[in-house]
């Protein structure tokens, strides 16, 4: 029997039509892109950032039964990364559509289609159970990733949530079961705004950015999770744990081509991080970072996920003896 992974990641997969273009269009304006497909999903892209690390990992999603589904399929065998994936008949799998300007900026819209239809009997529960760490975000059903939050929690595994899109119908209560809570940005602004426990109308990005270390570190204690890790794009990360606050800083001086999926990378590098330097939380937003700086080197979302060897050269031998890469 092929060992049990040590990260499963429950969510999102699919298919990417990435348009690069030099500034955005204007409401109203046509403009010319360089058209590229490629496989993407929050989900998928973090257990591909993960598995590429040479931790065990598996995904479990949901799909359209279809000829990609099948790619998708051989993909994660190549690649040696588990999948488990539904076939639904009469949906189509997730389709994100992509924007890039010329300063790799994006703008995403996305149809879930199969996503949606992720069902708790998809999630194989002695899977979860014989992890170490578990990752959802909020882009696949939502009722599901909650069973497998609440499923994971009960078998005493690390849960993970990257509350990635935001939606209208996030629950508070999903929290209960959450351990290390990832927000970008404006994910942490909308949670702060929304959350019964912190509730601070019109809170914004601006106004994150304006806040003392102490006070960013009060107001995510508020959330009650266990730890959040803000992720703050080029001004790294900020992490609130129980006993106190820390800040690593990004990589600086990358020529950034494409941030599709950064936020990805580094849920997946830090999943990675956690099980390779035996649960220390800064060592393993450290991972992440590192994984999230390559990712945005390179074009696509999935596609530039980097592997142990280029993490190798980057960190420095020394560096990467830390997560034994
Ligand atoms: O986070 C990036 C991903 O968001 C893309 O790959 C796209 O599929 C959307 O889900």
């Amino acid at each position: 029997m092929a060992s049990a992974p040590q990260v499963v990641v429950v969510g999102s997969i699919m298919q990417d039509l990435t348009l690069a273009c030099a500034e955005f269009p204007q409401p109203g304006e046509t403009i010319v892109g360089q058209l590229r497909t490629g496989q993407g999903g929050k989900g998928s892209n973090q257990a591909i950032a993960c598995g590429k690390t040479g931790v065990r990992t598996t995904f479990v999603g949901a799909m359209g039964d279809d000829a990609y589904a099948r790619q998708v399929a051989a993909f994660y065998r190549r690649e040696r990364i588990g999948c488990r994936l539904a076939l639904k008949r009469d949906q189509a799998t997730g389709t994100a559509v992509i924007l890039i300007n010329g300063r790799g900026q994006n703008e995403i819209v996305i149809e879930p289609g199969a996503n949606a239809a992720l069902r708790a009997v998809d999630v194989p529960a002695a899977l979860i159970a014989r992890a170490k760490v578990l990752i959802t975000q909020l882009e696949a059903n939502l009722a599901t990733t909650a069973h497998a939050l609440r499923q994971a929690r009960q078998a005493g595994v690390v849960t993970v949530l990257n509350p990635a899109p935001m939606r209208a119908d996030f629950e508070a209560r999903l929290l209960r079961h959450v351990d290390v809570l990832i927000p970008n940005e404006s994910e942490f602004a909308a949670l702060v705004r929304v959350l019964p426990q912190v509730r601070e109308t019109g809170f914004d990005e601006r106004r994150l950015h304006a806040l003392a270390d102490a006070e960013l570190h009060a107001l995510c204690r508020r959330i009650g999770v266990a730890t959040v890790i803000v992720t703050l794009g080029e001004r790294g990360c900020f992490v609130s744990e129980r006993g106190g606050f820390t800040r690593v800083p990004a990589h600086r001086g990358l020529k950034v081509v494409d941030t599709t999926g950064a936020g990805d990378a580094f849920c997946g590098g830090f999943a990675a991080g956690l099980v390779r330097s035996g649960g220390k939380m800064v060592e393993a937003v450290r991972l992440g970072t590192a994984v999230a700086a390559l990712s945005v080197t390179k074009a696509g979302a999935a596609p530039s996920m980097p592997g142990r060897a280029e993490l190798r050269r980057f960190l420095g031998r020394k560096q990467a003896a830390v997560w034994r890469l």
